[in-house]
């Protein structure tokens, strides 16, 4: 049977022609429309990756790169960057009649979406058998060719060698000031979806080594140890670097209603010259709890020496000489292991789940 276009009018060509190119809108359709060297094409507006908004991206060189994560689709054909050919998106007929433009939106080729090797991070999150695995983080910043002596490090070392040598449990240390990666770029602020599990930039920058917080965090370890300094009154900018770009963990539950921490617990270590233990211990207490993890009881150890303590120096011999303090964070990582055991022993995640989210789903 001959095809027969249904044709539709966009609106008033000498109005369409302003923009290179623009978001379209015809009943619930969106639409990527572009004007280039005089002529108009149409491609569809979302994106094959994760449906960004093609139309609020840019044009150049006869590709629209998608505003989300910089995918790219031929304007005129719809198919995807050299390389990514066969990723394509519908494209749709257009005609010129008197001062309007028209479209077909019947005439929508098929959209083909390529296989994308997943992420290996996109796995599913699944504890593996074998003993309790501890994790310490260390946030401190410092010049690691030429590093001093850190009070936080200090009794995370004390906390890591105790769930090794004496409680038997597997460890790895992370130090975030031997990482090289990128700030949070906000994604979530360009759209609650652009923010994705793995992270954006895990996904476009091969160099970021956030990637080794997420595996070692989400994946591997039962028991998180989190190390910081008092910084001005506040955590480390470290920690907060690296908490911003745990937003994509967070953001699963809101988007997608899916929980990647489970049965995770986490516990603190904060010291600091002068004060605002509380304070900190609320931000992390907070940030840990919006992403699902639990604490044991007591689940934080700190040090300072209050306001008019300005002696810093004192402050390494004071740590490195207590042996409060050192037998605080064995204490510490024993309570955590403790905790955590209990709660893969009664399978605490298929009883307690989030919820209320299941009527918000974007996903
Ligand atoms: S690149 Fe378009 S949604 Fe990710």
């Amino acid at each position: 049977m001959e095809y027969k276009p249904e044709w539709q009018i966009i609106g008033e060509i000498k109005e369409l022609a302003q923009k290179p190119l623009q978001e379209i809108s015809i009943s619930k359709t969106k639409i990527a429309l572009t004007y280039l060297d005089g002529n108009f094409s149409a491609v569809s507006g979302f994106c094959n990756h994760s449906g960004g908004p093609l139309g609020r991206g840019k044009l150049s060189d006869g590709y629209i790169t998608c505003p989300w994560h910089n995918w790219k689709f031929h304007h005129k054909t719809g198919k995807g960057e050299p390389g990514f050919e066969s990723d394509c998106i519908p494209t749709y007929l257009l005609k010129i009649e008197g001062d309007k433009l028209l479209i077909d939106l019947a005439s929508a080729s098929p959209r083909h979406k390529s296989p994308h090797a997943a992420h290996p991070l996109a796995r599913e999150v699944k504890r593996s058998p074998g003993p309790i695995r501890v994790l310490g983080i260390s946030t401190t910043n410092m010049d690691e060719s030429n590093p001093r002596t850190s009070t936080s490090d200090l009794l995370l070392e004390v906390a890591i060698k105790h769930a090794s040598a004496t409680l038997k449990a597997e460890v790895q240390t992370i130090r975030l000031s031997q990482l090289q990666f990128r700030a949070c770029e906000g994604y979530y602020s360009k759209a609650a979806r652009a923010c994705t599990w793995p992270c954006s930039i895990t996904q476009m920058d091969p160099e970021d080594q956030m990637e080794k917080v997420y595996e070692a965090f989400v994946h591997w370890a039962d028991v998180v140890v989190i190390a910081t300094p008092i910084r001005w009154g506040n955590a480390s900018s470290l920690y907060y670097k690296m908490v911003e770009r745990m937003n994509c963990v967070q953001n699963q539950i809101t988007i997608a209603n899916r929980q990647l921490i489970t049965n995770k617990v986490v516990s603190m270590i904060i010291t600091g010259g002068q004060d605002n233990i509380q304070s900190v211990a609320g931000q992390l207490l907070g940030f840990f709890s919006e992403i699902g993890c639990t604490f044991p009881p007591f689940p934080y150890i700190a040090h300072s020496r209050g306001w008019t303590a300005e002696d810093m120096e004192k402050n390494v011999i004071q740590v490195s000489e207590s042996k409060d303090l050192r037998s605080g964070a064995q204490a510490l990582v024993e309570r955590s292991i403790e905790t955590v055991k209990m709660m893969i022993e009664t399978e605490q995640e298929k009883k307690l789940e989030r919820g209320g989210r299941k009527d918000h789903d974007l996903a």
